[in-house]
C-alpha cells in the first residue's frame, strides 16, 4: 500500500471528468486500497480518484470515526434524490476551509463493488452528503463550485491565508 498525493485547489486536474471503469482487476483493487489508506491518513470521510490524479469513476468513503466501515463505490449513479439539507462541508483538496452547501437530504445510488457486482444503496444524513460531494468530483465539480461568487472569494482568501501561514 502507498499514500497518494492529493491534488490541491486550484489544480486544473480537479476539473477533469472521470471515465467509467470497465475492468475490475488488481489495478483497481490496489487503487482503492491506496485511496483508503490516504483517506484515513488525511482523516477525511471521502476521496474521489480524480483527487489523486486518476481519472476513473471510483470513490472511497468512510463516515465512521473508527475507520471500520470503508465503502468503495465504482461507477456510482444517482437513482433518486429527495429533500434539501444545508451543511458545512470540507474537502481534502481544500484543507482547513469549510462552507455551507445545499444538497439533497437523501439519495439512492447504484454502484459496482471491486468484484464488479452491482448494488443499490439508499443514503441519508452524512452519507448522503458525502456521496453527493464525491460524485461531483467525478464530474470535475468541487464544493467550491456550489458557492456564490462572494463566498468563493472569501474561501479563496482564507485558503491563501492558511497556505501563507504554513510556509
Ligand atoms: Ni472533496
Amino acid at each position: 500500500m502507498a499514500l497518494l498525493n492529493i491534488l490541491q485547489f486550484p489544480d486544473p486536474r480537479l476539473k477533469l471528468v472521470a471515465a467509467p471503469i470497465d475492468t475490475f482487476d488488481q489495478e483497481i483493487t490496489e487503487l482503492a486500497k491506496n485511496m483508503l489508506e490516504t483517506l484515513y491518513e488525511a482523516q477525511g470521510v471521502g476521496l474521489a480518484a480524480i483527487q489523486v490524479n486518476v481519472q476513473k469513476r471510483l470513490i472511497v468513503i468512510d463516515i465512521t470515526e473508527t475507520q471500520k466501515a470503508p465503502l468503495v463505490l465504482i461507477n456510482p449513479k444517482l437513482l433518486a434524490q429527495e429533500g434539501k439539507v444545508e451543511s458545512d462541508e470540507g474537502c481534502l483538496s481544500f484543507p482547513g476551509v469549510y462552507a455551507k452547501v445545499r444538497r439533497s437530504k437523501t439519495v439512492e445510488i447504484e454502484f459496482y463493488d471491486l468484484l464488479g457486482k452491482k448494488h443499490v444503496l439508499p443514503c441519508e444524513d452524512l452519507l448522503a452528503i458525502c456521496v453527493q460531494h464525491e460524485m461531483d468530483h467525478l464530474n470535475g465539480i468541487t464544493f467550491y463550485d456550489h458557492l456564490s461568487p462572494l463566498k468563493q472569494t472569501l474561501l479563496r482568501k482564507k485558503l491563501d491565508k492558511l497556505r501563507r501561514k504554513a510556509l
